[in-house]
């Protein structure tokens, strides 16, 4: 049966430049493109090339000047963690947003210059992001969990003029203290910004270094406003930094106009959400979920996007999500399975969600890993709602997958995402580069080219761009994810084919963990998985194996090695099992068995490898797992 996702997928796949032109004419455009799809550098493809248009302009200025609704919340800010909640129309937004923009001109910063923000969720992360664009600045949002070492690898490869930070983020059980992280990451990087802008929190005042330091309040106050900046479509917009198989974190960049395009008819398409809509993505502005969905896309659409500083469960309960659906009549929401997965495991019979009226509450939107059959029934019995899970990446910036609420409501199979969303020709090949069968498990890729609002490149790294994503598989991107479509067309994504791995939504490289643990002075080798978790979905467990002659207590080199991968890669990385091993299963030509090792953790049958080296390291393995709380002994 035709429907409009039928069309629209056709379309988008055989005449993308017809497709995406037409979408296009929804945006505000200084001056329109010369070429929708720019495929003259392939496999290198641009969008809309000699457009011209400003993405604060799309999400701000234009709904206040040329649509009249200046007065329509734009953000509502609601931090139980504060006990907080304050709402910005978009004339109010745009007011703010202008004159930081004005402060950050006053230091020097131009179009092309890169400004770095590390902030919490407050909406002066969102100021300064929509501040970067107006002037054609490029924001780098680092995430507040990251330890200081990884701040300073985004510093030293974005150089920034400046960095914006606020004084102290707010989680749970504490307030960190987020200028000393900045302060030594800026020590240690080779690149310094010529200033900081500090936003001074009350629960934590940061100390303010001469000459470096300005004060965010006293800035603002003597700024002057200044308009938006056309820019071309091809222009950065922002880097994202996201884990890649090394310690080396690679650098997303997403340009402006494919991002504007593709982003504001997402809304619809995909979320079902209108101008008129409140919208709520639980996620953080450090990841990408936030730059796509808590700040731009809501606000090129014109609707109202919740701002939440705070977690699932624990500010101040478990009840904190109906809360809040209820406050502010929320239509839609997107967050991570871990979120309801951590709700569902305080409050098993949804007894809290009884005290609110969530009358308003449409579709609830999951995404950032894969979401369980248990997590998506709890969800549908408790809230009497659909629950679609969408595949995506920091890369692809919004769904590859997804059920297309705004065009046709597929239905769901639990394990899939559903069908590649329009612009996505989602295809699995097999170890030989061919097509795979229906239901055959093989890479999963997406021909070229993607879509617009995806990464062009890596930033100033085209060469690491084209090998790791456009190389293996010629005239396709590889997502690193392996699955499966079936003869439905419904997509299956099983695991990632490299060392990345999910943990509470949070993407981390098991390769730049085995880096530090390497470092350290008593470790001849070592190795770290991901293994299963009932709440965080994957958590990460380093197995350790000592130099020749080391006499002291493990269990004080296992402490130091925590403490190592929470000092150098962050507390978000989730690192608190770590484990002393003899030696590690492997081939007779040296590579390490984890995909073995992984299968004994989770507790799965596994088959002993024909190439193994010694099958007597398999059953040590097993102890050395018991011993932490993992593998149950076998028969
Ligand atoms: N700034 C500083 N530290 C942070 C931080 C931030 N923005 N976010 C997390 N951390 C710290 C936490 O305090 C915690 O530290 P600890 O080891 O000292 O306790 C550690 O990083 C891990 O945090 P988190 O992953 O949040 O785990 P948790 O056990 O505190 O909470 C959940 C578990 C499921 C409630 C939580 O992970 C959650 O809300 N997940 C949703 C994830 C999400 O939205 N992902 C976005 C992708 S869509
Ligand atoms: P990130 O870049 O942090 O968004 O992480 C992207 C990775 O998360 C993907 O490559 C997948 O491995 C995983 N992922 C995200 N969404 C899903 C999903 N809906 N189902 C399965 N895996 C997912």
């Amino acid at each position: 049966m035709a429907n409009l996702y039928e069309d629209a997928y056709r379309q988008s796949i055989e005449d993308p430049e017809a497709f995406w032109g037409k979408v296009a004419e929804d945006c505000h455009w200084y001056k329109k493109w010369d070429k929708v799809l720019d495929d003259s550098d392939k496999p290198i493809y641009r969008w809309f090339t000699g457009g011209e248009m400003n993405s604060c302009y799309n999400a701000l200025d234009y709904h206040v000047d040329e649509r009249g609704r200046g007065d329509k919340i734009a953000i509502i800010y609601d931090s139980p963690v504060t006990g907080t909640i304050k709402k910005y129309s978009y004339a109010a937004l745009r007011d703010e947003v202008a004159k930081f923009a004005g402060v950050l001109a006053s230091q020097g910063v131009v179009r092309g210059d890169r400004v770095i923000v590390y902030m919490p969720m407050i909406p002066e992360a969102a100021i300064a992001m929509l501040a970067c664009a107006r002037i054609g600045a490029i924001h780098s949002v680092v995430f507040g969990g990251f330890a200081a070492k990884e701040l300073a690898t985004r510093i030293e490869d974005a150089k920034p003029k400046v960095i914006v930070c606020a004084s102290c983020g707010i989680e749970v059980k504490r307030v960190i203290e987020y200028k000393p992280l900045l302060d030594k990451a800026i020590e240690i990087s080779s690149s310094k910004p010529e200033k900081c802008i500090v936003y001074q929190r009350p629960q934590a005042t940061a100390e303010m270094v001469e000459g470096q330091d300005i004060d965010w309040d006293a800035a603002m106050a003597d700024a002057r406003p200044v308009a938006c900046v056309p820019v071309a479509a091809t222009d950065p917009l922002y880097i994202l930094y996201t884990s890649g198989t090394t310690g080396q974190p690679k650098g997303v960049v997403r340009d402006n106009g494919g991002h504007l395009v593709a982003l504001k008819w997402s809304m619809k398409a995909i979320y079902d959400i209108g101008e008129d809509d409140v919208w709520w993505a639980a996620s953080d502005v450090g990841w990408v979920v936030g730059h796509s969905y808590i700040v731009y896309a809501p606000l090129f659409k014109g609707s109202t996007s919740i701002f939440f500083e705070g977690k699932p469960v624990g500010t101040p309960d478990a009840g904190v999500f109906w809360r809040i659906i209820s406050e502010h009549k929320v239509n839609c929401m997107f967050c991570a399975p871990t979120a309801y997965r951590a709700i569902k495991r305080e409050d098993p019979a949804g007894a809290l969600i009884k005290d609110y009226d969530i009358s308003s509450f449409r579709i609830l939107f999951l995404a950032g890993e894969r979401s369980d059959p248990d997590t998506i029934q709890w969800s549908e019995n408790h809230l009497n709602v659909p629950v679609i899970d969408n595949w995506w990446q920091t890369e692809t910036g919004w769904a590859i997958a997804s059920n297309c609420m705004g065009l046709h409501h597929f239905p769901v199979k639990y394990g899939s995402p559903t069908k590649g969303v329009p612009g996505w020709d989602v295809q699995v090949l097999d170890s030989e580069n061919k097509k795979a069968a229906p239901g055959e498990i093989g890479a999963l890729v997406v021909k070229l080219p993607l879509p617009p609002g995806t990464l062009p490149t890596l930033w100033q790294n085209d060469d690491r761009f084209v090998e790791a994503y456009l190389s293996e598989f010629p005239g396709y991107y590889k997502t690193a994810d392996a699955g499966y479509i079936d003869d439905e067309g419904y997509v299956y994504v099983m695991a990632r084919t490299d060392d990345i791995i999910n943990v509470a939504g949070h993407r981390l490289s098991t390769g730049a963990m085995e880096e530090v643990l390497a470092d350290h002075p008593d470790v001849a080798e070592c190795a770290v998985l991901g293994v299963e978790d009932k709440l965080k979905g994957q958590v990460p467990i380093g197995f350790m194996v000592l130099n020749a002659g080391v006499t002291r207590d493990e269990s004080d080199i296992i402490k130091e090695a925590v403490q190592m991968v929470r000092d150098r890669i962050g507390p978000v990385a989730a690192f608190k099992t770590a484990t002393v091993v003899n030696r590690l299963p492997k081939t007779r030509s040296g590579k390490i068995l984890r995909g073995t090792i992984q299968k004994i953790a989770d507790n799965k049958d596994y088959s002993v490898p024909a190439t193994i080296d010694d099958p007597a390291t398999l059953k040590e393995m097993e102890e050395a797992l018991e011993k932490v709380g993992y593998a149950k002994a076998r028969s």
